[in-house]
């Protein structure tokens, strides 16, 4: 939530406009308001330019300079509006800050500035970071009055600041995301929330632990820890992402080619891990308990998981991870708890796996995003290798958990290469489906449903989890009420929202169970429902259908892969912004 982005020594000596682009590759983590604090080349304090709403193809007007802070906003404290924008200054306007998180004691530091008559200008909790800086540099230099203004605060946060005088940029982590990039050959320096902002410039990191700080200045970089102030070796390690890897490549949104990259991740993240999946199989088979949990379309990942290992012949519990605290005090040392996180920044995730840990559990992480707090805090990691995930809503990133979990499935029934196998298949044939005329069918299904007002889908089973990740798709792309049910649930209550030429989406696979949920079709058609199949299969039931291919356990891959299409297409049809859905961030790093 909330993105940081910062340059020092900008080559073009234009480093607003650096920052301004690297914004709109962060305005994933937020597009309420964006803002940029640059010091000018030949000025006398720093200059600042805020606008609420989304970047989009803004342009900015701020002078040429060598160094400049940006942020786009989640707002958490205080509306939407210009003042409420970062960068927020100082009362000298030498100091400006930049924030991702929330300060939970800003107001007892608010009424001790006001009372020694700072002015503030906004409603946020960041502005007080500001002031409490200009306060202690009175008495110290500024790395560590910002250093010590920071480990003052209550909450998990990110800081960045830009001085005028030293023309320096300091930064702080504790528990929201922060990466330096440098720049060797060019002797610039990058600060961002997240790689792909800085992508183009240099793919050499260091991901800033909880607890360091990073003074960045036209010389170097330095990393310090920041509770004794000392300096550390700053350890950079190159990553093999390349700059196509955040950039649409043509597509006219990122949420469409990452839909499209599926077919190349999914197939990816099966040829890595083994070792990893294979040594949580065998703690499985030495009868560990299993927990999964995750918010969101993790959490539908996890309950997913939990069918996969029900096949196996394993019991697992499945946990959206908000609600997973009650049952922590159930884990032990003999307990797996498996974090599904694109982002590995979630808090409400992040929380359950520190309860769990606490209690003893060994924690795996199953997350897509490099250098995370939730990589940090596992037992094991199991990275999915999806590579970025730009758009809001999230799509590769959750097939290639899900492929994971199915070979941690495949593994414990000591058929790893077989599931390897499997993973092949359904990749080689999702290429070939993708390129019938899948993509027209949709567009045509969504243009028949852009007016509805409701949507209800069942699945059973597997198709389960499926259709609660569909929905969800269509929920945040396009707006639309989807409502999902497992079809079990149908005749206990739901089936009264059923009307005539009602859209009722039927999930299903070439299974042993198809003819129940057959059955569920035939009851809500029987009320009227406009029923819509998605399965392998034909069926009298059906009125429509998409048909997906018959990939056995996996065909839920593909009945998937019809839920974000069509979500997209919908969101388009209705003039949502696919990538960018509102009210919507795409790591929810606040509980
Ligand atoms: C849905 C979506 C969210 C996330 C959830 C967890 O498209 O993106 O539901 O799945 O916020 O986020 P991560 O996976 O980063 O922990």
């Amino acid at each position: 939530m909330c993105g940081i982005f910062a340059v020092v020594n900008d080559k073009t000596n234009n480093a607003a406009q650096t920052v301004l682009t690297g914004l709109k590759k962060l305005e994933y983590r937020g597009y309420d308001s964006w803002g940029i604090a640059i010091k000018p080349t030949d000025a006398t304090s720093l200059q600042v330019d805020k606008h609420i709403g989304k970047i989009g193809e803004a342009e900015t007007v701020l002078p040429e300079g060598k160094i400049a802070i940006g942020h786009t906003r989640w707002a958490t404290h205080g509306g939407v509006t210009n003042n409420n924008a970062h960068p927020h200054l100082d009362c000298t306007g030498k100091l400006a800050v930049i924030h991702n998180g929330i300060v939970e004691n800003y107001l007892e530091f608010k009424e001790e500035l006001l009372k020694k008559g700072h002015k503030f200008s906004s409603e946020t909790d960041t502005e007080v970071i500001a002031h409490l800086v200009e306060e202690k540099i009175k008495k110290q230099n500024l790395a560590r009055a910002i250093f010590e203004t920071f480990n003052s605060l209550v909450g998990s946060n990110a800081i960045g600041v830009i001085d005028f005088v030293s023309e320096t940029i300091v930064a702080c982590r504790n528990g929201s995301p922060l990466v330096v990039g440098v720049d060797e050959k060019n002797q610039q320096y990058f600060l961002g929330s997240d790689v792909p902002a800085f992508l183009q410039y240099t793919n050499k990191v260091h991901f800033l632990d909880d607890g360091e700080g990073v003074v960045l200045s036209k010389n170097n970089v330095k990393l310090f820890d920041l509770k004794t102030g000392q300096e550390k070796e700053l350890k950079l390690q190159q990553l093999d992402w390349k700059l196509e890897d955040a950039e649409k490549a043509g597509y006219p949104h990122f949420l469409l080619k990452e839909i499209n990259e599926q077919k190349q991740t999914i197939l990816k993240t099966s040829l890595i891990n083994k070792k990893e999946i294979e040594k949580i199989a065998g703690m499985i088979k030495k009868d560990y308990k299993i927990i999964l949990t995750g918010c969101g379309t993790a959490s539908y990942c996890a309950l997913a998981g939990k069918y996969f290992l029900a096949d196996a012949k394993i019991e697992s519990q499945a946990y959206g991870a908000y609600e997973f605290s009650p049952f922590t005090k159930f884990c032990d040392d003999k307990t797996i708890v498996l974090g599904i996180s694109q982002s590995g920044e979630t808090a409400d995730t992040l929380i359950a796996l520190r309860l769990a840990k606490k209690q003893g559990a060994h924690i795996v992480a199953v997350v897509n995003a490099r250098g995370s707090t939730m990589e940090r805090l596992a037992d094991t990691v199991i990275p999915v290798g999806a590579g970025p995930e730009i758009a809001v809503v999230t799509t590769k990133a959750f097939t290639s958990q899900l492929t994971v979990l199915y070979l941690l499935s495949q593994a414990v029934k000591n058929n790893y290469e077989e599931g390897q196998k499997q993973v092949k298949k359904l990749s080689e044939i999702l290429y070939q489906w993708f390129n019938t005329n899948l993509e027209e069918k949709i567009v045509n299904l969504a243009k028949s449903l852009l007016n509805q007002e409701h949507i209800y889908l069942i699945g059973k089973h597997l198709n389960y989890p499926a259709t609660l990740e569909f929905a969800l798709k269509l929920k945040e792309a396009s707006y639309l009420h989807a409502e999902p049910f497992a079809a079990g649930e149908l005749k206990h209550g739901v089936i009264t929202l059923i009307q005539k030429g009602t859209p009722c989406f039927v999930l299903a696979s070439n299974d042993d169970i198809k003819g129940e949920i057959l059955s569920s079709a035939a009851e809500l058609k029987a009320r009227g429902g406009r029923i819509i199949g998605i399965a392998p299969f034909d069926s009298t039931e059906f009125d429509e259908i998409i048909k997906t291919p018959d990939l056995a356990d996996l065909t839920i891959f593909a009945n998937i892969i019809v839920g974000q299409l069509l979500g997209y297409y919908l969101g388009v049809g209705r003039g949502a912004d696919p990538d960018k859905p509102r009210n919507l961030a795409k790591s929810v790093t606040v509980k």
